[in-house]
């Protein structure tokens, strides 16, 4: 934790290790004050390095060293050097046997990484360099071994002990303790490495794999929730069944177990055979988790199920790989989701997330490429770029190679690569390779940061028949990279007629029309492609499933775009058309407000959402997508400067406008639909998702009229629903609704009703944390001395302190700056608490660069102070000198 030790590491240095460790036995003692860890790892010299013996560097950190042996010979202290990161020694022999004995602090780790406690119970968290805190290790993803572990503890209070693998033997010790020995088949890195102890109870299944093998399901829980595990469980069943059929892909192991722990920095962990949740990624039923966190729970179990392939079977060389396992892990479970749910639905919610934050990613100062060039810290590079525009990088290679080559090159990457540690490089050789496709240019993608632009014009030939689009490249300077050489990009498209049909597609020098929708791969800085036989001028549907991660621009106008929201062919570019047209109009109620114009709301806009939401035959998820504005942070994102009150404004004003002058057909609807959800019990499928999604967006455009017939329905629908998603959404509507009485009343009986339940309190203190009301800091402020709030715990400090600096825009930007100070303060205390969760809250700091002069000045003054408050872990140091550079 020393700022001056900030070093970088580049990809450029990367060596393979000097030894690899065959096997490792490990033995954890847990104590309540201490943990004795003893390693045992059977090591040889690295092949490929050559003869030579060079010293024996392991990595260590926060580790006493109790005792040391190099083949059964202890070592004295003369014999071994030590310092606060590593531990070398001399060895004499190409092959050799290390042991360790190491004292550690679970009991008072409250950085979540390592080995550390949960409340009551012991568990881990090694990726990335975590493993490196429980023993002296290579701890790196290129050296794989063959882990056995025992663990024990005293057996009241830890019954179960879990390691990765297949349970071999266990049994009892005297003292009341007892034991447990693990064995995983598979080699691996350190970092998949996971333990568990604690009092827990499971739900278990079982699984028969396509081959016909049967898999044991266990979920384990603390006691009280139990009942709340059956969607996860389901989720894993048709994760399973999934991986089979879209990759062909079986489970390895007998058994696979899920953990789900309330302490964790992020989502869930794909260890072997072991899977650690955070239990807010497992735990779903009606009474208690939104349709959104049942979505998110699907979502998760089957990402870290893909990982046994994606990542763990085949796992990553170095940590600059990272996006080999995340990125197509990601495009993996969005695959899944798809399949589960709404295809179109799953695609906007994709790229609104993408477009609102990864893109803010890649203009700011921590911008980087999908295959990063250099760390300080790899926590930091768990990013969205690593991610989400990884995934969409994947996704785009799907598009070009089309859904057969894409799968032949997937079944030749996981054949060729099965039990080693490979590089994205061998990725898309695979792809390649399978395909007969040079992708060199698209490799591009992986090493160049930044956001594309492709601006797109057109030239209609009435004579010729002829219909051209020039598409011309650009991607601004990002850090480190001044110029960028142009990329590979998938435009998928088709061209609408006056009816709204599409037309058939032939391209100048083509024998004959095809499909009506196609992909044309734009590889030149500029370049122009031209359809012939085009009778008339056609309306061009552009970027079809935001087939790349692209800011793409042609120049319609607002009738056109009404256009393609009715008639498109493509779901995606319906929602597209819809969104162009909501930022076209809001961005001229922002210019309105600058200055001090009275707003003026374009009724085109109003037009369009009457008839969507007149038109029964819709479906209904669709609807509410296609009701809901670009958020303020979007529409930041698109400024030069974000002028978060102007935004505010009119993002406001469009709102109300819009539940006023469409009052009848949103109550309609609202009422019909509340009628089948108060008649039909929960179910969290589709349709159901849909109906409630409408439902609720309509609810909160209704309760801006201020009526008191919408104020009934609201209270009823907050105290007579079965479920989270109808209570929540009542709720959240009240929160930000002048009707004070009605609101605290609401928070309170929630608050009394579910003060046991800490994921649903989590929620509790999101809605206040995300209020736009006045008075935003002080609430927050008030809200961190309930009992319920604790800085410890990441999932409060995200549901407090992350939705306010990164949810309500309004008071967080305060122009005195106090939201910022607030912030700040935070991450001062964080950073001694939790480095990785510090750094995480930093982000809505780093985009200082995007607000008017006076809010970059407090902004920067808030990292100044942050940089100079003392000692600074790497990873809050990192992005805090990285943002002020
Ligand atoms: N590999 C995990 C995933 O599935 C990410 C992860 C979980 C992680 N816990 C972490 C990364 C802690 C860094 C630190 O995406
Ligand atoms: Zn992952």
């Amino acid at each position: 934790m020393r700022t001056e030790q900030a070093k970088t590491i580049y990809l450029k240095d990367y060596q393979a290790p000097d030894y690899l460790i065959d096997e490792t036995t490990l033995t954890f003692e847990l104590h309540e004050d201490h943990t004795l860890v003893h390693a045992q790892l059977v090591m040889r010299r690295n092949p490929e390095k050559g003869a030579g013996l060079p010293p024996l560097v392991l990595d260590g950190q926060e580790l006493e060293l109790l005792a040391v042996s190099l083949d059964d010979r202890e070592l004295a202290p003369g014999d071994y050097q030590l310092d606060d990161s590593h531990l070398t020694l001399q060895p004499t022999a190409a092959r050799f046997t290390v042991d360790s004995t190491v004292r550690i602090h679970p009991e008072s780790n409250t950085a979540l990484e390592g080995l550390y406690k949960s409340g009551s119970m012991f568990c881990t968290q090694c990726e990335a360099e975590g493993f490196r805190k429980i023993t002296y290790y290579l701890d790196r993803p290129d050296v794989m071994s063959k882990f056995t572990t025992t663990v024990s503890a005293e057996q009241h209070h830890y019954p179960v002990l879990l390691s990765n693998g297949n349970p071999v033997a266990s049994g009892s010790e005297e003292g009341g303790r007892h034991w447990a020995t693990w064995e995983d088949p598979f080699k691996k890195p350190a970092y998949l490495f996971a333990l568990v102890a604690g009092d827990l109870w499971c739900v278990e299944d079982s699984f028969t794999t396509m081959s016909g093998r049967n898999v044991a399901l266990r979920i384990y829980v603390e006691p009280e929730n139990i009942d709340k595990c059956q969607h996860a469980m389901d989720s894993l069943k048709k994760s399973m069944r999934w991986d089979e059929e879209a990759y062909g892909r079986e489970y390895d192991l007998d058994i696979f177990m899920i953990v789900a722990v309330n302490d964790f920095n992020m989502g869930a962990m794909e260890n072997k055979g072991l899977n650690i949740f955070n239990s807010s990624a497992v735990l779903a039923r009606a009474e208690t988790a939104t349709d959104a966190a049942h979505q998110r729970v699907e979502a998760i179990v089957a990402h870290e199920y893909f990982h046994n392939w994606s990542g763990n079977r085949v796992t990553c060389r170095d940590w600059f790989q990272l996006s080999l396992k995340e990125g197509f892990t990601v495009f993996r479970d969005a695959g899944f989701s798809s399949d589960m749910n709404s295809a179109t639905v799953k695609r906007i919610e994709d790229v609104a997330f993408l477009r609102t934050h990864q893109f803010a990613e890649d203009s700011g100062p921590m911008a980087h490429s999908v295959r990063p060039d250099s760390f300080i810290e790899i926590s930091n590079f768990y990013t969205l770029t690593v991610y989400e525009k990884g995934s969409e990088v994947v996704g785009m290679i799907r598009t070009l190679l089309g859904a057969e080559g894409f799968r032949k090159g997937s079944d030749l990457y996981f054949e060729r690569h099965d039990g080693q540690a490979v590089t994205c490089d061998d990725f898309v050789k695979a792809m390649e390779d399978a395909n007969g496709v040079d992708l060199t240019q698209f490799k591009r993608w992986y090493s160049q940061s930044g956001t594309p632009r492709l601006e797109v014009s057109e030239a209609y030939d009435a004579a010729a028949q002829r219909y051209t689009l020039t598409f011309r490249q650009s991607c601004p300077p990002t850090p480190g990279q001044p110029t960028k050489e142009p990329f590979v990009i998938p435009v998928a498209l088709g061209l609408l007629d006056a009816q709204g049909n599409d037309l058939p597609l032939r391209l100048d020098g083509e024998a004959a029309a095809g499909a009506s929708s196609r992909v044309l791969s734009v590889t030149e800085a500029e370049q122009s492609f031209s359809f012939v036989g085009v009778a008339a001028k056609p309306l061009p549907s552009l970027l079809r499933g935001f087939s790349a991660p692209v800011k793409l621009s042609f120049p319609y106008d607002r009738d056109q775009l009404m256009f393609l929201m009715q008639h498109d062919s493509d779901g995606f570019n319906r929602w597209e058309a819809g969104q162009q047209l909501s930022v076209q109009v809001l961005q001229e109620l922002i210019g309105q407000h600058q200055r001090g114009e009275a707003l003026v709301l374009d009724p085109r806009l109003l037009h369009a959402l009457r008839s969507l939401i007149e038109d029964e035959s819709l479906d209904q998820a669709m609807v509410a997508e296609m009701l809901s504005l670009p958020g303020a942070a979007y529409l930041s994102e698109l400024s030069e400067v974000a002028d978060i009150d102007a935004i505010h404004a009119a993002r406001e004003f469009a709102r109300a406008q819009i539940g006023e002058a469409l009052f009848a057909p949103l109550w309609r609807r609202y009422q019909a639909n509340r009628e089948v959800s108060r008649h039909s019990p929960y179910v969290a499928e589709e349709s159901h998702f849909a109906r409630r999604a409408l439902q609720n967006i309509a609810l909160s455009y209704l309760m801006l009229g201020n009526k008191p017939e919408v104020l009934a329905a609201c209270v009823d629908q907050f105290d007579n629903s079965d479920n989270m998603t109808e209570r929540l959404t009542a709720l959240a509507v009240l929160v930000n609704s002048p009707f004070e009485a009605e609101r605290g009343r609401a928070l309170q009986l929630f608050a009394e009703h579910f003060k046991d339940n800490p994921l649903v309190m989590d929620q509790w203190f999101s809605v206040q944390a995300a209020s736009y009301l006045p008075g935003g800091l002080e609430r927050v402020k008030e809200l961190m001395k309930h009992p319920a709030f604790t800085l410890k715990n990441p999932n409060k400090v995200r549901a407090l302190i992350g939705a306010f600096a990164g949810q309500n825009l309004i008071n967080f930007h305060a122009v005195d700056g106090s939201g910022y100070r607030f912030l700040a303060d935070q991450i001062v205390t964080l950073n001694a608490l939790n480095p990785q969760i510090a750094a995480r809250q930093l982000s809505p700091l780093t985009r200082w660069r995007k607000y008017d002069a006076a809010r970059q000045a407090l902004m920067k003054a808030e990292l100044e102070r942050i940089l100079a408050s003392g000692e600074l872990s790497s990873d809050v140091y990192e992005v805090v000198s990285k943002s002020l550079a």
